[in-house]
């Protein structure tokens, strides 16, 4: 089965969940990957043999498996550097995961060991987000307006979810502005270009929450327009475990160290420390190195793929689920309901019936797995008056035999609550 250059049949052979069975006989049908996505056997297989075979702690290991360690893990900073477009490889922080990508950068604002002017916040100073975000690009900045006294402020959302861009939320007195590049939601992707433009001319950084973006679309963070840029592994084929911070060099030098620890200095005294230069200032203790090494394997996955490809693809599984999921009556689409300006994310509700419901007759009778809930973003869902919805999110291996399935577990659902 090809789609728009894209060889799915093959793909799907690379990961080898597809393989097996569900209880009954039943084939998986897997429309999570906006919450994790599954694993191809190049990147398990990467893993497996840097555990097995040249595994070793890094930059502090003088010794052959050390130097293999440390290539293997420098070299998968080389390979997230090229696949963004960063222009240069001091400018990526391997993180956990996005949310400390997030907290990191919030934490160096109103930080008494940081003199730069565009860090320093107290009462006055503002934070600015929108009403789409994860709850990972909202509660940090909660905190960092509690710790400090600055005002949070935020963009809303319109009736058909796109952000609803008010270019006078950001004053010269906001410090930051951090939003999602698409919605874990409403799939809607936003002007990025368009804000941060804004937000320098008001001496504003820009910071992304591209974990949603990153796996689906070509990024370059060269040409987007933000400051700082943050994304995760699991959902871009790579393993859980490990995270990204990018950032413009001169930006992340003028932040200070998040956690402290080993690796991350220059030299320690009993009253004092030095730091590394970035991106070691932010790599504190032991890093995750096999995940990160995995993160590298999945980049190069992607690449050999192709971004070009994958966008392609997805555009085309949207547009036939959007289609299909016209037809079912009850159904509302919270987002945008064109291919326009949105990725393949689809959250819905079906009148009269719980997400939770939903979610658990499409797993048992037709092995479809979708994720319900409020998907981490809870202020979303209050803004549309509702507490949960249920979420479909294609991706590289995703068929649309599999939204046909969806399709037939949705009716089977309505037919059960009638
Ligand atoms: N942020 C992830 C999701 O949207 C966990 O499912």
């Amino acid at each position: 089965m090809t789609y728009d250059g894209l060889d799915v049949e093959k793909i799907r052979k690379d990961f080898p969940v597809f393989s097996r069975e569900l209880p009954d006989g039943r084939s998986l049908v897997y429309l999570d990957s906006g919450n994790s996505s599954q694993k191809p056997n190049q990147v398990i297989d990467t893993m497996r043999e840097h555990l097995a075979i040249h595994y070793s702690n890094v930059g502090r290991a003088m010794h052959l498996l050390g130097a293999e360690s440390t290539d293997a893990y420098e070299s998968a900073r080389d390979k997230v550097a090229g696949f963004i477009g960063a222009p240069s490889r001091d400018e990526v922080v391997f993180t956990k995961n996005a949310s400390e990508a997030l907290n990191l950068v919030a934490y160096s604002f109103g930080n008494p060991a940081v003199t730069d002017p565009r860090f320093t916040l107290g009462p006055g100073d503002e934070i600015v987000i929108s009403e789409m975000e994860h709850h990972s690009n909202i509660v940090p900045w909660q905190l960092l307006v509690q710790r400090t006294g600055a005002t949070l402020k935020w963009f809303g959302v319109t009736d058909d979810g796109r952000l609803d861009y008010d270019p006078g939320v950001i004053t010269e007195r906001t410090k930051i502005v951090s939003i999602a590049h698409q919605s874990n939601v409403l799939g809607t992707v936003n002007p990025v270009a368009e804000v941060a433009a804004r937000a320098h001319e008001m001496g504003a950084l820009v910071l992304l929450d591209a974990s949603q973006s990153v796996p689906h679309h070509p990024v370059d963070v060269s040409r987007l327009g933000a400051d700082l840029v943050a994304f995760t592994g699991h959902k871009m084929v790579g393993p859980s475990g490990i995270g990204v911070l990018w950032g413009r060099a001169e930006v992340l030098d003028a932040m200070p160290p998040f956690l402290g620890g080993g690796e991350m200095i220059e030299a320690v005294w009993m009253d004092r420390s030095t730091y590394a230069p970035v991106p070691h200032k932010f790599e504190a203790g032991t890093p995750p190195i096999v995940e990160a090494i995995g993160l590298g394997a999945a980049v190069d996955y992607l690449t050999g793929v192709g971004m070009e490809a994958i966008e392609a693809h997805e555009r085309t599984l949207t547009a036939y689920a959007l289609d299909a999921l016209r037809e079912l009556p009850g159904l509302r689409l919270i987002g945008p309901d064109t291919t326009e300006g949105r990725g393949g994310t689809l959250s819905f509700t079906l009148e009269g019936i719980h997400p939770h419901d939903v979610g658990q007759i499409l797993d048992d009778h037709f092995g479809v797995a979708v994720r319900v809930g409020h998907h981490c973003a809870r202020p979303l869902h209050l803004r549309f008056g509702i507490p949960a919805t249920t979420r479909a999110s294609f991706y590289l291996y995703n068929t649309t035999g599999e939204i046909d399935a969806l399709v037939r577990g949705l009716h089977h659902v309505q037919k059960v609550f009638a």
